[in-house]
């Protein structure tokens, strides 16, 4: 593993393969659930959705983590949905659930899925909206997750917060809406910036050449050369890890070749 940068609160991580990011994402996890929880009492997570966390949680529902980690303890929410019900292999809490809640002693009271399905998209955002200022502890009139586990698309996406869709982007208020996503022509359900930025540790996942291009712009220390990226946008007034592989690395100055 090569940590190489850590500067104002954000650290780079690049690893050699998407197994080993995983595994590194994974042990980050451990540590911050078990310090929430004797902190805290609870700890609450924000899961990503896509491919990429697939190993990630995998990794976790391994019997080593699954034994030493409170997980009843845990309060898992989503950080953004696709239009799909609950139960369809495009749901990112079916996903979840096969990798990882199905595989582990977690409370299932705990579960929170979004329900991007709804006919009703935007009562179900702000009642998501509601489970969250119920549940997570707040700080400064925000709720406060403990960790946001988030990926990146090749267009510099995250969660469901998309280029060139400024109302969601833009969102100084509502921390969680539902919008229509015009380049998937799909309805989506999705944290919003005020929300993730919240957050004491935010996780950002990528890896795959297919990233590449985008990470090169993320991680350039060019303003200009990032803002169109969505992901750029993520300042939490906790830590913010990037941790990549090589594959997603190749193209920045923190390419170990
Ligand atoms: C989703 C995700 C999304 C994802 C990126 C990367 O619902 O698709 O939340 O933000 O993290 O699109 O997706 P991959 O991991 O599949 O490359």
């Amino acid at each position: 593993m090569s940590t190489l940068r850590s500067d104002a609160g954000c650290t780079v991580v690049v690893e050699p393969s998407a197994e080993q990011a995983a595994g590194f994402v994974g042990q980050l996890f451990k540590v911050v659930v078990c310090e929430a929880v004797a902190a805290r009492g609870q700890c609450s997570v924000a899961l990503a959705g896509g491919t990429t966390p697939y190993l990630l949680y995998q990794n976790l529902a391994s019997c080593g983590a699954s034994s030493e980690l409170p997980w009843g303890a845990v309060n898992f929410f989503f950080g953004d949905e696709r239009d799909v019900p609950l139960d369809h292999l495009e749901n990112n809490y079916s996903m979840a659930q096969r990798a990882l809640l199905d595989h582990v002693p977690i409370d299932p009271t705990r579960i929170h899925p979004m329900r991007a399905d709804s006919d009703d998209l935007a009562t179900a955002a702000a009642e998501y909206e509601k489970s969250i200022r119920d549940i997570v502890p707040s700080e400064g009139g925000l709720p406060r997750f403990d960790l946001i586990l988030l990926g990146m698309g090749g267009d510099g996406h995250t969660a469901s917060l998309f280029p060139c869709t400024p109302e969601s982007l833009e969102e100084s208020k509502r921390l969680v809406v539902a919008h229509f996503v015009p380049m998937l022509s799909r309805r989506r359900m999705t944290m919003t910036f005020p929300l993730l930025n919240a957050a004491r540790n935010v996780v950002l996942l990528v890896t795959g050449e297919d990233k590449a291009k985008a990470a090169q712009a993320l991680l350039a220390s060019d303003e200009a050369a990032k803002s169109h990226l969505p992901a750029s946008r993520l300042h939490p007034a906790g830590k913010l890890t990037i941790v990549l592989d090589a594959a997603a690395a190749r193209m920045t100055e923190y390419n170990a070749g």
